[in-house]
C-alpha cells in the first residue's frame, strides 16, 4: 500500500476532527487518552480514503483497516473488496504477515465497528484478539442486524475499544449502506439532465444531448459507483438507451450496475438494454414502493434513477428521492417535457426541499447534488 502516501489530504483531516470527536467521546477516560493521539485520526483517514477508492461493489459497506505495531508503526493496512472477499482486518493482518510486522500490544484502527459474527467469513473480533492486539478505534457502530457486538466482544476480551471516534466521516463512507440497513430499501438518487428552465426535451422531443461531454463523464463515473440504475419503459422505449457505465475512453467500467425498467410495456428484443452490460430487470409495476421493494430484495443498496419525467415524477410523489444529481444546462427551451410534472404541490411550504450538499462546474453544466436532511 505504499502508493498510497502520496495521495492527497482526506477531507476528514481538514476538519480535524480529533479536536471534536475524540475529545467528546473519551475526555472521562483516562486509558483512552491514546485516541486523541492525532495519529490514530491521521490512520483513520488514510484507511477511508483506501476504502472509498476501493471500488467494491455488492451489498456490503465500504470498510478499511490499519494496523499499528505495540511502537506505533504501520504494520499493514487493508480493505474489504466486496462479498466473497476477506473483511478489511483480516487483508490488514494478512498484509502485516507480509510485511513481516507483529501486531502482538498493537493498535487495529477500522472505519467501521468489527464483526463478531461468522457469515461468509469467519468474526474479524476474532481474528484481531488471536492476533493479540491491545487496542481497536473504530469510526461508527454497526447498525445491521447481524453486525454489532464488536465492541463488546473485543472489551471482553481485555482490549480497549474506543467506539464511534469520528461517526460522522464513518457514515458518509457508506451513505446508501447506512441508509438501506436502517430503513429496509434502497438509497434513491435521481439525476436529472435539464436546461435552465427544467426542461429534458424539446417541443419536437430531441432530448440528447443537453449537457456538456463533462456532465456526461460524471455522471457515468456515478454509474460505475451505484448498485443499479433505473428508467421507466417511455424512456426505455424513446431512448433505446444502454445505461451502462463507461470509462472515458469509450469502455465498458469494470462494475455494470443492473440496469432496472419499470412500467407495463414490452422491450423490443433488439433494445440495447439487452446488449452488453449490466444484468436487465424489468419490473413490471408502475409503483415505486414495489419496485424498492424488489431491489431491496437483490440486495441493492443504492439506486439512480435516470428518468424520464413519469418516473421521476412518481418517486418525488410517493417521497421516495433521497438525494437529486441536477446537471443544469444555461440555456432555454421554453417549451417540451418538464423535469417533473405535478408532484401535489399546491403551495410553496409542501414542496419537497433537499439540502445542497455539492455544487461545481462540469464544463458548461451546472452541477448540483442534494439531500434529504438527515433526521
Ligand atoms: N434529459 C433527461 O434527463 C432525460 C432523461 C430521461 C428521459 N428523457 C426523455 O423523457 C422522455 C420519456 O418520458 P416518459 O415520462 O415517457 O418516460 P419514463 O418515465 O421513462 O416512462 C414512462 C412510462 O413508464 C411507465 N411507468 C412506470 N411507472 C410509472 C409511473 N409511476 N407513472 C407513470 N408511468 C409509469 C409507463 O409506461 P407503461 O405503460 O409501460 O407502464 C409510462 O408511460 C423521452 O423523450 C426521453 O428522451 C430525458
Ligand atoms: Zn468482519
Amino acid at each position: 500500500m505504499s502508493s498510497d502516501a502520496t495521495m492527497g489530504l482526506p477531507d476528514v483531516m481538514r476538519s480535524r476532527p480529533w479536536e471534536k470527536s475524540a475529545a467528546a467521546h473519551v475526555s472521562d477516560d483516562t486509558s483512552l487518552a491514546w485516541v486523541k493521539d492525532e495519529r490514530i485520526f491521521l490512520m483513520l483517514a488514510l484507511a477511508m480514503q483506501w476504502a472509498s477508492e476501493c471500488n467494491a461493489q455488492g451489498p456490503n459497506p465500504r470498510v478499511g483497516c490499519l494496523l499499528l505495531t505495540k511502537d506505533g508503526l504501520v504494520a499493514g493496512g487493508g480493505v474489504h473488496r466486496g462479498a466473497g472477499h476477506h473483511h478489511a482486518e483480516v487483508e490488514a493482518l494478512k498484509d502485516a504477515v507480509r510485511n513481516g510486522r507483529s501486531v502482538a500490544g498493537g493498535t487495529a484502527i477500522v472505519t467501521l465497528e468489527p464483526c463478531a459474527h461468522t457469515g461468509r467469513t469467519g468474526p474479524c473480533t476474532q481474528a484481531l484478539i488471536d492476533a493479540g492486539i491491545d487496542r481497536v478505534a473504530f469510526a461508527i457502530s454497526d447498525p445491521s442486524p447481524q453486525g454489532g457486538g464488536g465492541a463488546e466482544a473485543l472489551r471482553e476480551a481485555g482490549i480497549e475499544v474506543a467506539a464511534d471516534i469520528d461517526p460522522k466521516a464513518g457514515r458518509e463512507l457508506n451513505r446508501a449502506w447506512f441508509h438501506s440497513v436502517s430503513s429496509g430499501r434502497p438509497y434513491v438518487t435521481l439525476k436529472t439532465a435539464t436546461t435552465l428552465d427544467g426542461r429534458i426535451a424539446a417541443a419536437d422531443g430531441t432530448s440528447q444531448w443537453i449537457t456538456s461531454p463533462e456532465a456526461r463523464a460524471h455522471a457515468h463515473e456515478i454509474r460505475a459507483n451505484v448498485d443499479a440504475i433505473l428508467v421507466g419503459t417511455g424512456t426505455a422505449l424513446a431512448d433505446d438507451p444502454a445505461l451502462t457505465a463507461r470509462l472515458q475512453d469509450g469502455r465498458l467500467a469494470e462494475h455494470q450496475p443492473l440496469r432496472v425498467v419499470m412500467g407495463l410495456r414490452e422491450l423490443p428484443a433488439e433494445a440495447r438494454l439487452r446488449g452488453e452490460g449490466g444484468e436487465l430487470v424489468i419490473v413490471r409495476s408502475r409503483d415505486p414502493g414495489e419496485v424498492l421493494e424488489v431491489l431491496a430484495q437483490r440486495e441493492v443498496r443504492h439506486v439512480l434513477i435516470e428518468g424520464g419525467a413519469s418516473v421521476a415524477t412518481a418517486f418525488v410523489r410517493a417521497g421516495l428521492v433521497d438525494e437529486v444529481h441536477a446537471y443544469v444546462e444555461p440555456m432555454v427551451l421554453g417549451a417540451g417535457r418538464s423535469v417533473v410534472e405535478d408532484v401535489g404541490v399546491a403551495t410553496l411550504a409542501k414542496a419537497p426541499r433537499w439540502g445542497t450538499h455539492e455544487v461545481k462546474a462540469l464544463g458548461s453544466t451546472a452541477f448540483v447534488a442534494a439531500r434529504l436532511k438527515e433526521g
